[in-house]
């Protein structure tokens, strides 16, 4: 029944729908998205809700223009024109629909934590197996930049010391993101490959791609195409925390809601254009000094009396850092002749969302959120009086990708030795960004 009214409903909608809107409305508008969770007041049901606006199609054309401020509900003011009247149109259909529009069905992509149990490939002792070994015996590129990614160590030495006996409801709470999969339950060995290609890839008995394979080949499983596969939603579930526990109004992973309500999300640029570009599978971040170059610029203004640092995230979809796990330094410091730094003359800033909590992550307070939003630029001015000698003020930004971790892993160390490992890891994976060197100006 639902699934008929499905195929009756669907293809009355523009793609652009299913793209823009459905992460929140859902597909057929009833507010039932993937994200929905995440917004208060909750996405509106499209189909019979009442409209604040109003509900003709020059008001529902304002509403897409200017969204609507301090909601979940973004701009489209960039989009063309026509494509915001076939949206209009959308929103018209369904409220003709009224209740027949159509309620989200079962979703492929996230059927719940942990995933359920995969089928086995019969024909194929190959696909008996989930582990990324076995994908990676024909696909040996994608196993290989996996391998060096992020993904494949989400279930590396420090969360199993956090978490040493698998059994408990804190490790399966953790698991959900860093080791899906039900097998990963009461297998360890499949456990340490943290993110590994069946969470993203497999569902079943099939393989989910965003496309079908070329010329029809065989792949030893079916492939699945999977329309949310490649958008912003298949990164939702690990990467953004629910409303409930939020730390200052925003929860401690928001990476999503940062990204749809940055002007990423009506250009059509979701994660993967940045994070899986030409299928990459890297996962260029924090931890990779070229992506953290490509995310932001630094200069230093000299217009006023004080100079001034500016910041810009050129690059990075979401928050920069988008987690309270990084930190960016700032260090600001006047160079002589030579270009020797001057004793006296450094100032640090950090960049990043601090956050503290004193009963074991039980609760958390905010201390300070200095993060830059995407096309956003943040400036720290430096009011130390010139040095005889300064000859150029010097701005340089450092990354800490682990430097939340590297500060509790150090703590833990003092009491149990066992963390020394992680901690000395974490603590040295820091690298210097960029750096800016400004004459000093003339007196003025
Ligand atoms: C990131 C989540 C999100 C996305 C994406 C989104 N919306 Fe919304 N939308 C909301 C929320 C939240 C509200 C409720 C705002 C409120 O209650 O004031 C809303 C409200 C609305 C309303 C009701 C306005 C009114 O007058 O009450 C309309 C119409 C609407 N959205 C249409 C759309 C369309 C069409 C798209 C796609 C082009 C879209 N939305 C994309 C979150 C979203
Ligand atoms: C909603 C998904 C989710 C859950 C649940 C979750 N994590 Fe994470 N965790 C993440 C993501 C995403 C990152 C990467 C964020 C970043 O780069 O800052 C992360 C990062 C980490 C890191 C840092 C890894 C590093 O090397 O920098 C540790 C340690 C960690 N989590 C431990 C835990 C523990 C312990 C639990 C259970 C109490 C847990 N996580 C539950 C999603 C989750
Ligand atoms: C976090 C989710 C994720 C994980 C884990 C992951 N992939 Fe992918 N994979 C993707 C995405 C997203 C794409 C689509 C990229 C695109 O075309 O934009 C993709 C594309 C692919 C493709 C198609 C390549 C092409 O040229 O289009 C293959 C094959 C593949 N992945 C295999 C693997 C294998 C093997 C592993 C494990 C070693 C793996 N993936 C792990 C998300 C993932
Ligand atoms: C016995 C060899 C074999 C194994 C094992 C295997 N694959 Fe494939 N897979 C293929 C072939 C062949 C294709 C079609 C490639 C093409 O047409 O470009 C394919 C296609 C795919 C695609 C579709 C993307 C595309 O290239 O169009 C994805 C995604 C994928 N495989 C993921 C996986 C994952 C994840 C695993 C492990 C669970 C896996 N495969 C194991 C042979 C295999
Ligand atoms: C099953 C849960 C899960 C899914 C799905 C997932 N991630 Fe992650 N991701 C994680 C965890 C956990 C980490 C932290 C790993 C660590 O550092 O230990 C992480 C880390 C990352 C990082 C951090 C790299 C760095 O250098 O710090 C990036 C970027 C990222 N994910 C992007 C994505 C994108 C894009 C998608 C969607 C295609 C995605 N992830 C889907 C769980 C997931
Ligand atoms: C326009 C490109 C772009 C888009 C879109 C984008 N990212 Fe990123 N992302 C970056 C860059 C560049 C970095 C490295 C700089 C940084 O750490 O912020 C990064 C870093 C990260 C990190 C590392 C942790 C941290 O605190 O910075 C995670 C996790 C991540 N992205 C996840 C995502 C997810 C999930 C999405 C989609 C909801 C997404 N990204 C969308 C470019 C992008």
């Amino acid at each position: 029944m639902i699934a008929a009214l499905l195929l009756a409903a669907a293809p009355a909608l523009s793609p652009g729908f299913g793209e823009l809107c459905a992460p929140c409305h859902g597909p057929g508008g009833r507010g039932d998205g993937p994200a929905a969770a995440l917004y208060l007041p909750r996405p509106r049901d499209l189909a019979v809700e009442a409209l604040r606006n109003g509900g003709r199609p020059e008001d529902l054309e304002r509403t897409l223009r200017e969204g609507i401020v301090a909601t979940g509900m973004p701009s489209f003011a960039t989009l063309p024109d026509e494509e915001r009247a076939r949206l209009v149109q959308d929103v018209l259909t369904l409220r003709a629909l009224g209740d027949r529009a159509p309620r989200r069905g079962p979703d492929a992509l996230w059927p719940g934590p942990p995933l359920p149990a995969l089928a086995i490939g019969a024909d194929l002792p190959i696909f008996a197996t989930q582990s990324a070994h076995a994908c990676g015996r024909c696909h040996p590129r994608a196993f290989e930049q996996w391998s060096a990614s992020r993904h494949a160590l989400a279930f590396g030495d420090g969360l199993a010391l956090q978490t040493p006996d698998a059994a408990t409801a804190l490790a399966e709470s953790c698991r959900t993101c860093h080791a899906p999969l039900a097998e990963q339950s009461t297998q360890p060995e499949l456990r340490r490959e943290g993110v590994t290609c069946a969470a993203c890839h497999r569902r079943g008995g099939a393989k989910l791609s965003r496309r079908p394979p070329g010329d029809g080949r065989a792949t030893g499983l079916p492939v699945q195409v999977e329309p949310d596969f490649g958008r912003a939603v298949q990164c939702l579930p690990c990467h953004n925390l629910p409303l409930e526990g939020a730390v200052a109004g925003k929860p401690l992973l928001d990476t999503f809601r940062e990204w749809a309500a940055s002007p990423y999300l009506p250009a059509r640029i979701p994660c993967q254009t940045c994070h899986f570009a030409d299928a990459d599978h890297r996962l260029r971040g924090a931890h990779d000094p070229e992506a953290v170059r490509s995310a932001v610029t630094l200069r230093v203004a000299q217009t006023g009396q004080t100079p001034v640092a500016e910041v810009s995230n050129v690059g990075a979809g979401h928050a920069f850092p988008t987690t309270a796990t990084p930190r960016v330094v700032l260090r600001l410091r006047q160079l002589d002749a030579a270009g020797a730094p001057l004793a006296g003359t450094e100032v640090l800033w950090a960049i990043g969302r601090t956050v503290t909590s004193s009963d074991g992550g039980r609760h958390w307070t905010q201390v300070a959120d200095t993060r830059i939003a995407p096309g956003e630029t943040r400036r720290w001015p430096y009011d130390v009086a010139r040095a005889a000698d300064a000859r150029t003020l010097e701005a340089e930004l450092f990354m800490y990708p682990d430097w939340f971790y590297a500060g509790a892993f150090r703590a833990r160390a003092v009491d149990d030795p066992a963390f020394g490992g992680v901690a000395a890891e974490t603590a040295g994976s820091g690298f210097r960004v960029t750096g800016v060197r400004s004459p000093w100006p003339r007196a003025r």
